[in-house]
């Protein structure tokens, strides 16, 4: 098997920022102008009233302060509370494949590889923007890169399952590099008017280039991360769901019910993956043959500033700052499968030659995925 080397890495950053701020005010007149209009039923006792958020709730219980959105004015339009897109033709690049390919190109400039040098690209991510032709090959297309292109989607663990199939790609030599990009429009599945998790997402798409060993070596890449080893576990549970598909239309349900958007049991997802997540990250690195304790830097999934303290206290037996396990959801919020390759991308930085890190995903499915790299 020849060995698997991260070479690059991009990060596209949507242009408009929500604060907590902005986004509690514009909750609330949401909820205000609901209950205005059922104050009736709400006065008989037939209604709930929509209660108020509030950005003490938001930053205490998820360590969340603000999120990046591709559009902004419609989520914080309390008379709509989605983004606005505008549809484009099927002759148009798509958005999804737009912030894709931007991610692409950096990680590539950073990689020292041209598009045409790729010999597959893997669209990762929790939502695709249709059914088909393939993100991947609209992607692949745009950016004009060779070989295959296919998508992917295990909700948040997205990004870690597909630098497996690219690793593996590379590791038994059916291509030489593989690109993973993980383009993920999370304002389009968020419920923004639901208090229990309006605050929870925001956009970004994320890029990674894995090549072979003998691939990286004859590059121009400034940095090379040896992938030591890949590890994926699902586990099934309905805390973590999304009803929207294809059969939506057949079964006439409501386009716009609220499973047909994210939805989630917090609490249970934080007491259940807490401990999934470390043994994962801990067994991992044991086949591996290190200690929790000799791993240099951890660059955890970003939904909740709590459940990333647990883990890595589980795992190294102590609370750790930013310097092992940074935390980028303050800023970024909770970017599905892209959280833990924004931490990768902006936090690797000080680490040495022989340096080892984990990049471990965990969300819905319920899925955990472990990429362990030491840095060459
Ligand atoms: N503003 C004010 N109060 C709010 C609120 C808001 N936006 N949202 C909920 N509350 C209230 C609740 O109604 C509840 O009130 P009660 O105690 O009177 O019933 C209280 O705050 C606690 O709510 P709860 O939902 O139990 O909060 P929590 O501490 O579990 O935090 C999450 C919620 C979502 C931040 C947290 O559970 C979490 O991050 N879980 C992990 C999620 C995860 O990893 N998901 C993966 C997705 S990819």
């Amino acid at each position: 098997m020849k060995p698997a080397v991260i070479t690059g890495t991009g990060l596209y950053r949507p242009p408009h920022v929500i604060t907590n701020a902005e986004l509690v005010v514009s909750f609330n007149a949401y909820a205000d102008l609901q209950n205005a209009r059922h104050a009736a039923a709400i006065a008989a006792g037939e209604r709930q009233a929509v209660p108020h958020s509030s950005v003490e709730f938001i930053e205490k219980a998820s360590g969340i302060r603000q999120r990046y959105v591709i559009e902004k004015e419609g989520v914080l339009d309390p008379t709509r509370m989605r983004p606005k897109f505008a549809p484009r033709r099927d002759e148009d690049l798509s958005l999804m494949a737009e912030i894709a390919v931007d991610a692409a190109k950096q990680a590539l400039a950073a990689a020292g590889r041209e598009a045409g040098e790729i010999d597959g690209v893997l669209c990762a991510a929790a939502n695709m923007q249709r059914a088909y032709p393939a993100m991947a090959c609209e992607i692949q297309a745009a950016l004009g890169a060779g070989g295959y292109g296919f998508d992917m989607n295990v909700a948040c663990s997205s990004a870690t399952f597909a630098i497996e199939q690219a690793a593996n790609a590379v590791r038994t030599g059916s291509a030489r590099r593989v690109l993973v990009v993980n383009p993920e429009i999370t304002s389009a599945h968020l419920e923004w008017r639901d208090r229990d998790c309006h605050f929870i997402f925001g956009d970004v798409c994320t890029a990674a280039v894995v090549e072979s060993a003998e691939s990286a070596a004859e590059g121009k890449a400034a940095e090379h991360w040896q992938v030591l080893g890949t590890k994926l576990v699902t586990q099934y549970s309905n805390n973590i769901r999304n009803n929207a598909g294809f059969l939506n239309r057949c079964e006439d349900t409501d386009p716009d019910a609220r499973d047909k958007t994210f939805m989630q049991e917090g609490r249970k997802v934080f007491k259940e993956v807490v401990p999934m997540a470390a043994a994962h990250i801990e067994q991992h690195l044991h086949a591996l043959g290190f200690e929790p304790t000799h791993v240099r830097r951890y660059w955890l999934h970003q939904a909740n500033l709590g459940m990333n303290q647990l883990i890595v206290k589980r795992l190294v037996g102590q609370e750790v700052g930013d310097d092992i396990a940074p935390i980028i959801l303050s800023e970024y919020a909770n970017t599905a499968s892209a959280g833990s390759i924004i931490a990768f991308h902006h936090h690797r930085g000080g680490l040495k030659v022989g340096d080892v890190g984990v990049i471990c995903s965990f969300g819905a499915g319920y899925s955990v995925g472990s990429v362990v790299v030491r840095r060459l």
